[in-house]
Parts: structure tokens; C-alpha cells; sequence
């Protein structure tokens, strides 16, 4: 019995004095992080350095960002972004210029994508319109559909509604469709469109407009601001489905396919076209071009354009994981980048066909009837092609 006392306090001992000596070797071998670029020998004044600072400055702006919130959690980082006079602003009052003077090709970036990097901090924008709690949500809407429309694009929300959109009972499930939209002012040389939108809220009901710039580089904040509607609203919905307004979605394939889930499948969905090691495209000319300032590497896997299934659980979670990530510009990638985060990966579903069929695929009518979303279709080719899966001659 003592001398297992005994052991133990030796033992005990061992390792505090094992402690001392790793603590000793780090303190000593350890420098101020500087801003010294160095592949160099890592013998310092005699001490083995255990980890080499690194070059912040050539880092592109999102990582720096990344590094810059790290900090809060790692004093090993700290004052190393402060070094590159890198705050973001406190308040959507200010821009972020210090990003522009830092970054020494800025005023080469293309106007939204300097438009974005002045404004990405801010994720504060009021909702201006939006319909009563029972009718964004009525009779315990399941599954919430929210497409993301611009304000001029009222044709396609119209050619929605009166289609795949329609609001009611799709199998055993409520459904309840949504458009998410923000500004279009006309000091963007936009029309006036604020008479048709009203006349719209009113007849329709079924409008979600933030105060922000409706482009296509504010796409990410609109997904964010949608997520952060839903925690507040809507808690029957299990299932969110997440698409643009030029795509055709089949709401029975939809809601056959989730029916046949388990639960845990259903908690955890997050699905679509996946798309994996894809990476920035630094070619200027490109729709989606990203410098090599702001991002570089490779991008996580994320469901491309059209639409995602995801389920409450995760929108859940997206949101909160969002709050710590910088603005992407790229909305689906920006997603991606928080499923990353939260250490989910996206599920491919082959139904979701994100991509234009191919000619002779169009008047295949009963291809269509394998799909749960099909991508470019024009307001015509939405009600065309609803008539004709509806059309009781199709025998398939
Ligand atoms: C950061 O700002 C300080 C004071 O304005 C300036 O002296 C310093 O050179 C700046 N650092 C960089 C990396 O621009
Ligand atoms: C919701 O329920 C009410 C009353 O039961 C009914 O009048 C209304 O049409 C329903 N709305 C939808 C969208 O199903
Ligand atoms: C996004 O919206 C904000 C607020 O209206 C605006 O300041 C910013 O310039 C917009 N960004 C882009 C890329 O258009």
C-alpha cells in the first residue's frame, strides 16, 4: 500500500518535470511571429525553432480573414493580422477599405467583385417585406420551398407559382413556396418597379425583400439571410429546398424521395448536384473569375447552381457556422465552405440535374419524369413542360 503511494508520487513527479523541460524548450526556441518570409535554417541564437513565422503578405485576403478570426482562439496568432492593418469595420456604416488598400491589385478586380470586398463584412440588412407568420407558413407547412428571384424577374415567379410552386398538399406533405429577393434601385439604372411590387406583395403574399443590392455577388448573403429568417420562422419545416427561378422542380419526386429516408438521413440531408475538386477560376473574363489576391486552393466540395435540398437541422447549423466564416462571393461555394466547416460533406443526388439536357433529352418527355430538378428553363418552357408531365396521354 505505500509503496504504491510512493510510485505514484515518483510517477507524479516524472511528468511535472517533463513538463518544465517541454515548457523551457518552447519558451526558448519560440520568437515574436514576424513578418519574415523564411524557408531559412531553423537555428536561432542557438535554439532549435520548433515552428517558422509565416509570410502573412502574401497570403490571399479570404485566408488572411480566416487567420484574422483564428486569432480570437489562437494567442499564437496574435498581432499577426493587425500587423497587415486588417479589422474589418464594426458597422455596415463603413466600408472595408482597408481590404482595398491592402490588396495592391485592387482596382484591378471587377466593379461587383470590389463592391463585394467593400461591403463583406456586413450581414445586417432588414427584412423590408414580408408576409404575416400563417402565410409564409401556413397549416404546418413541411417543406418550404424558397427561390431565389430578382425583383424584375416577376414572369418567372409568375410562370412558378402557377406551376411546380403551388402552394398547398403535394402527396401527404405541405408544401409552401417563397421568393427571396433584394433591392434593385434605380440609381443602378434599374426601373421604378416599386408600384408592380406592391401590387405583387399584395395579391401573392409570399415575398421575402432584404435592404441589400440584389447582384449576383450578394447571392451568398441572401443564402445567409434566408438561414437566418428560418431559425425564427417556420418551425414545422422540416425540409428546405433552395433553388434559382429558372428551374424546373418536381415536387412529387422530391417529396417521394425524402418520404423514403430514415430519420437520420432526413436530419442530416444536405443534397444536389455535387461538385468536388473544383478550384477558382483566375482567368478574368470568366462569370465566375476570383483573383489570386482574394482566394486561392482548391474549393470544398458544394452542390452546384439550381437547387439544394437541405434539411432544418442543417440550416440550423449552416447559419451559426456561417457567422464565423468571411463572405464568399460565390454563393453555392460559400456553403460549402460552412458544411466544411461543421465537417459535413454534401450528398450527391443524380436527380438534380443541374446542367442543360441535351437536345434531344428535351423531348424525351418521360426523361423528365426521372428528374427532380432540371436548370435553364425560361418561363414558356416551365408551363410547357408542366403541361405536358401533367397531360394524361403521357404513358411512360
Ligand atoms: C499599418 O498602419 C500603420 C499606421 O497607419 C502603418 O505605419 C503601417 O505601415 C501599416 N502596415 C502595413 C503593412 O500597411
Ligand atoms: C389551410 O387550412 C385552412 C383551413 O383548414 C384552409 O382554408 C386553407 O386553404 C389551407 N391553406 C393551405 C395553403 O392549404
Ligand atoms: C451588396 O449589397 C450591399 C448593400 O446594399 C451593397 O453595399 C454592396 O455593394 C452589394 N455588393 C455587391 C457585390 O453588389
Amino acid at each position: 500500500m505505500k509503496l504504491g503511494y510512493i510510485k505514484a508520487y515518483v510517477w507524479l513527479a516524472c511528468v511535472l518535470v517533463a513538463n518544465v523541460i517541454v515548457y523551457t524548450v518552447v519558451t526558448l526556441s519560440r520568437r515574436p511571429l514576424s513578418l519574415q518570409a523564411s524557408g531559412r535554417a531553423a537555428f536561432i541564437g542557438g535554439h532549435v525553432r520548433l515552428w517558422q513565422p509565416r509570410d502573412l503578405r502574401g497570403l490571399p485576403l479570404w485566408e488572411l480573414l480566416m487567420l484574422s478570426r483564428d486569432q480570437l482562439n489562437k494567442p499564437m496568432l496574435q498581432n499577426t493580422t493587425a500587423q497587415l492593418n486588417l479589422t474589418l469595420p464594426g458597422t455596415c456604416r463603413e466600408s472595408f477599405h482597408e481590404a482595398s488598400q491592402s490588396l495592391a491589385d485592387f482596382s484591378s478586380y471587377p466593379g461587383h467583385l470590389q463592391a463585394f470586398v467593400l461591403s463583406m463584412h456586413c450581414r445586417d440588412y432588414p427584412l423590408l417585406v414580408r408576409p404575416a407568420e400563417e402565410e409564409a407558413c401556413p397549416n404546418g407547412t413541411q417543406l418550404l420551398v424558397a427561390v431565389k428571384s430578382q425583383l424584375a424577374n416577376f414572369d418567372r415567379r409568375q410562370a412558378i407559382r402557377q406551376t411546380w410552386g403551388q402552394t398547398g398538399q403535394v402527396g401527404d406533405v405541405i408544401v409552401k413556396t417563397l421568393f427571396l429577393l433584394g433591392r434593385q434601385d434605380s440609381g443602378d439604372g434599374h426601373p421604378d418597379l416599386e408600384a408592380l411590387l406592391e401590387l405583387e406583395r399584395q395579391k401573392n403574399r409570399d415575398l421575402l425583400l432584404w435592404d441589400f443590392q440584389d447582384t449576383f455577388y450578394n447571392l451568398s448573403l441572401k443564402d445567409i439571410l434566408f438561414l437566418g429568417w428560418l431559425r425564427g420562422h417556420c418551425p414545422s419545416a422540416e425540409l428546405i429546398f433552395l433553388g434559382d427561378d429558372d428551374v424546373f422542380l418536381r415536387v412529387d419526386a422530391l417529396v417521394a424521395y425524402t418520404g423514403g429516408l430514415n430519420a437520420i438521413t432526413r436530419r442530416g440531408l444536405f443534397t444536389g448536384h455535387v461538385i468536388r475538386d473544383a478550384a477558382p477560376i483566375h482567368d478574368c473574363k470568366h462569370k465566375y473569375y476570383i483573383p489570386k489576391s482574394f482566394y486561392q486552393g482548391t474549393y470544398p466540395p458544394y452542390v452546384g447552381g439550381g437547387g439544394i435540398l437541405y434539411s432544418r437541422d442543417v440550416a440550423t447549423r449552416l447559419y451559426e457556422a456561417s457567422c464565423h466564416l468571411p463572405l464568399f462571393p460565390i454563393d453555392n461555394i460559400y456553403l460549402g465552405i460552412c458544411l466544411r466547416e461543421l465537417g459535413l460533406v454534401p450528398q450527391n443526388h443524380p436527380g438534380f440535374w443541374t446542367f442543360n439536357m441535351e437536345a434531344e433529352g428535351q423531348e424525351d418527355l418521360c426523361a423528365y419524369k426521372e428528374f427532380i430538378l432540371v436548370h435553364h428553363r425560361t418561363s414558356q418552357e416551365i408551363i410547357r413542360l408542366w403541361r405536358s408531365l401533367h397531360d394524361p396521354a403521357l404513358a411512360c
